[in-house]
């Protein structure tokens, strides 16, 4: 039996194959373009996602040399947040907007002004920041009158893709909740936030929890991607959530954290909890029944690219790490604020700005390639003192994955400033793997998600941390605390 994993990410759409004892058979993948029409605008095509999912099945099918009849099933995943509107029809209203798109200052305020703050906390677990999908809504309302009055679905990018999959409009219920229209306890649309912001209920798809089927794949959509007539498509989840799945961190005490352009803590919780202030994203998982919190950095690796491509293009990534090494921990002094293209976690300012601070003569180019590294993990730190003091207190091990956690430098650095045990794994495929377990266990192959993953995921490394390391880190992260506010 087989499982396609499907990720519509802003970059690509990658389709993934696994069998059912969770090995990767093979992997197909076709770009997407972004349109950037004014500033802060964001956009993709919806039918330029669909051609390139049909594409990538197509291919990873033929790279296996199996047919369409043996996939038992197939799990969704995908940028978060982006709205994607369409007419009674089912046809496209206009572009994408994405989860990258900064438009929507003003429509977050004004949801906070008509709900309240506190109260669309209590009720959705986040406030409103212009990546999420309620104040797009708000944004084509107030600037698109002709399209608003012509919407009749709003679906989320891989929701539509599922919809040209099996016909039907539904959503899981962890990339519901990043619309920050759910009520969060209930883990479904909030009537109470639907009207106060005039947005017809009737709008918003039916939502399932990630292993459950939504629908079949239709004749239509068969024709065009090799796939069977009927198979199933299970919920699946954002690309956080089966990310999430994907690693293994399906439980309280194991954290995800994703060090790629942007850095995400992603700690699955028991219960609804909520951070006081909304300083930390609180949706449900991709697993029934569970939630999370998730802290979300916009340059982790991102900022050590920066950094390389600005003030050391000719030296590659290693001989960079390399020389950092030699420099003891806390970089004598020298810190660095990560907060390059502005901050969501654990300060939601898209006015935050980067810096190096304390520069002496003594410091060399050395110890600011150290800052950097030691400047991503303090602004991971905060987001994990945040997790913490939201009631998530036992944090075991961290499960690391993306760019950033390959080298061994910075994984010692993560694992001493953090104070817990750094671990990778084996499966490196990201949310698409994540999906593809989703539907095995929508499947019945495993009997529940965390079974999925202990027959999947491996251990391929573990990282502790340092108690000299630890000192100096605790030390120099009083004083990082202290930068920003400054
Ligand atoms: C999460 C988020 C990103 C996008 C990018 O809140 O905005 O992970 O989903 O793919």
């Amino acid at each position: 039996m087989y499982f396609l994993g499907i990720d519509t990410s802003t970059t690509s759409s990658k389709a993934l194959l696994i069998n059912d004892s969770g090995e990767v058979i093979a992997v197909a993948s076709s770009p997407h373009t972004l349109q950037t029409p004014k500033p802060l605008w964001s956009e993709q095509d919806p039918l330029e996602w669909w051609e390139a999912v049909s594409a990538s099945i197509r291919s990873v099918l033929e790279k296996a040399g199996i047919s369409g009849e043996r996939i038992a099933a197939v799990g969704l995943t995908g940028q978060m947040h982006g709205l994607v509107l369409l007419d009674e029809a089912g046809n496209v209203l206009r572009p994408a907007i994405l989860w990258n798109d900064q438009r929507t200052q003003s429509q977050c305020d004004e949801i906070h002004q008509i709900i309240g703050k506190e109260k669309f906390i209590r009720i959705t677990g986040n406030i409103a920041l212009t990546g999420f999908t309620a104040p797009k809504i708000l944004w084509v309302k107030e600037n698109e009158p002709e399209v608003y009055a012509k919407a009749k679905h709003v679906l989320l990018p891989k929701d539509y893709i599922r919809y040209k999959l099996t016909g039907e409009y539904a959503m899981d219920k962890a990339d519901g909740a990043g619309t920050v229209l759910f009520d969060l306890k209930l883990r479904d649309w909030s009537d109470e936030v639907l009207s106060a912001l005039e947005i017809p209920r009737t709008w918003m798809p039916k939502t399932f929890e990630g292993t459950e089927f939504t629908g079949h794949v239709t004749a239509e959509a068969a024709s065009l991607t090799g796939l069977k007539i009927g198979t199933p498509v299970a919920a699946g989840g954002g690309d956080q959530a089966a990310g999430a799945v994907g690693v293994g961190a399906v439980e309280p005490g194991i954290v995800g954290l994703t060090v790629g352009t942007s850095g995400v803590v992603f700690a699955t919780t028991p219960l609804a909890l909520i951070e006081p202030e909304g300083r930390l994203h609180a949706f449900c998982h991709a697993v029934p029944g569970m939630w999370h919190f998730m802290g979300v950095m916009l340059s982790a690796a991102g900022s050590l690219q920066w950094y390389r491509d600005t003030l050391a293009p000719d030296i590659s990534f290693d001989d960079l790490l390399n020389e950092a090494e030699a420099i003891p921990a806390g970089s004598e002094g020298l810190q660095f604020l990560p907060y390059l293209s502005g901050e969501r976690t654990p300060h939601p300012d898209p006015l935050a700005r980067g810096a190096f601070i304390g520069l002496t003569l003594r410091h060399s180019r050395a110890h600011m390639t150290r800052a950097v590294l030691e400047g991503v993990a303090f602004g991971l730190k905060d987001s994990f003192m945040l997790i913490q003091n939201a009631g998530l207190d036992t944090i075991t091990q961290v499960r690391a994955s993306g760019g950033g956690t390959k080298g061994a430098l910075w994984r010692q650095i993560l694992a001493s400033v953090l104070e817990v045990e750094l671990v990778t794994v084996n499966t490196t495929e990201g949310g698409a793997y994540g999906a593809a377990l989703l539907a095995g266990v929508g499947a019945g192959v495993w009997p529940d998600v965390a079974s999925a993953c202990k027959a999947c995921v491996k251990l391929t490394g573990s990282t502790l941390p340092d108690p000299k390391q630890m000192d100096v880190y605790r030390r120099s992260y009083k004083v990082f605390q202290g930068l920003y506010p400054h």
